[in-house]
């Protein structure tokens, strides 16, 4: 063999134990691109940031990195318009090309971001938005929530109302996606116990003008109101339902999202509200009394039920990275581990269903000053139906 041809293969061997060991350093080396499609402006802003607070908490709280790789943000504002979603989760998918969606809070919006995560086989993460299809006929092996499915709190404030023998309800929501889903929800436990909802009344999302509805309300006297508010939107919702005179007469029920972050801005209209939820201010955990320290610290404000599902999104991801040492092109093991991960939340933890939803207890919560204050467990361990889920 001449010098050349020495020197040569001398190169290729090089030139292959540089290909072969430093690949995979690479790919785990690079800033791992995190996508936040949230909603930053509209009714449902102050949920968007607490749940992009929650996450950046967690990722903070472990130096910035997540298995090791150091993460870069990428964010846009989805207004919470579902109009736009397509084109929004685009920016991040095809323009930024992160490694995972994370978002959003609007069931609409969400369901665009599914099909978007499903053609493009991106990593999707939920950390809100209810609609049932996610984890239902939409379901993906790379589509993930760490929230609810609007059918958990609405099946169990139903379960509520009937244990408590109240008969007849009128269920007022925004007509979109999420407020069909609770109306629906409670009326599946409610009715099979004998309830009968006598009017479900709607107005369009995001409008806050509830007098016709009040004055309606007024004039059927029905036992109980149930109804699917959230963000700004219910602060005025509830505030409207007292200045009219109807939390003296009839009782107001809501599944959680109503007081959630609202308690403040609701002032004394808020208070004494009993709604349900995966989260209260009371969990007693060794996860959820450092999760609140920890929040309050950064950011000078009582955490809510938004920033946990955030903190949890952060987490899930790290279960998955780990297990593949921040390789996302193991795909499939990376996939496996989130699958199979026991989420240590400060809701209490938590595993996910086959159709990749959590499973987790409902809670009974009375607003008390400035906190849900857990009251009950109105269901343990209550999972997602997953209708029409094929995986
Ligand atoms: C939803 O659209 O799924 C939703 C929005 C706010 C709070 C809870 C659910």
């Amino acid at each position: 063999m001449n010098h050349f041809a020495t020197k040569t293969l001398a190169g290729v061997a090089v030139a292959t134990a540089t290909i072969f060991s430093v690949t995979p350093a690479v790919a785990q080396e690079a800033k791992l691109k995190v996508g936040l499609m949230l909603p930053a402006t509209g009714t449902f802003a102050d949920l968007g940031s607490a749940t992009t607070n929650g996450f950046k908490l967690f990722v903070s709280e472990n130096g910035g990195k997540l298995a090791g790789r150091e993460v870069e943000y990428f964010t846009v504002d989805d207004e919470s318009d579902p109009s736009r979603a397509v084109e929004n989760a685009n920016k991040l998918v095809k323009r930024d090309k992160v490694d995972v969606l994370v978002g959003t809070v609007h069931s609409g919006v969400a369901l665009a971001m599914a099909k978007v995560a499903r053609e493009s086989k991106t990593l999707l993460i939920v950390p809100n938005a209810g609609a049932d299809e996610i984890t239902g006929p939409l379901c993906a092996p790379n589509i993930f929530r760490t929230s609810f499915s609007n059918w958990q709190p609405a099946y169990a404030m139903g379960k509520v109302l009937a244990d408590r023998k109240v008969q007849r309800v009128v269920t007022l929501t925004w007509n979109y996606l999420a407020g069909q889903q609770y109306v629906e929800g409670f009326k599946e436990s409610f009715e099979k116990s004998g309830g009968k909802i006598i009017k479900q009344m709607t107005l369009n999302f995001p409008d806050v003008e509830f007098q016709a509805q009040l004055t309606e309300i007024a004039a059927m006297k029905p036992d109980a109101v149930y109804v699917f508010f959230a963000g700004a939107g219910a602060t005025k919702f509830v505030r409207d339902y007292a200045a009219a005179g109807l939390n003296k007469t009839i009782p107001l029920y809501a599944s959680g999202f109503l007081t959630e972050g609202n308690l403040e801005s609701m002032g004394a209209a808020g208070q004494g509200l009993l709604t349900t939820l995966h989260y209260g201010d009371g969990i007693k955990n060794a996860k959820n009394d450092a999760f609140r320290q920890s929040y309050a610290k950064s950011y000078k404000r009582q955490p809510d039920v938004y920033a946990v599902q955030g903190y949890d999104s952060a987490q899930l991801l790290l279960a998955g990275l780990n297990a593949v040492k921040g390789d996302t092109t193991k795909r499939e093991e990376m996939i496996k581990a989130m699958e199979t991960a026991q989420i240590d939340s400060p809701r209490g933890r938590f595993t996910l269903s086959k159709a990749h939803n959590p499973v987790q207890d409902i809670y009974l919560r009375k607003s008390t000053g400035n906190e849900n204050q857990v009251v009950d467990v109105a269901i343990k361990g209550l999972a997602d139906p997953a209708r029409g889920c094929k995986m």
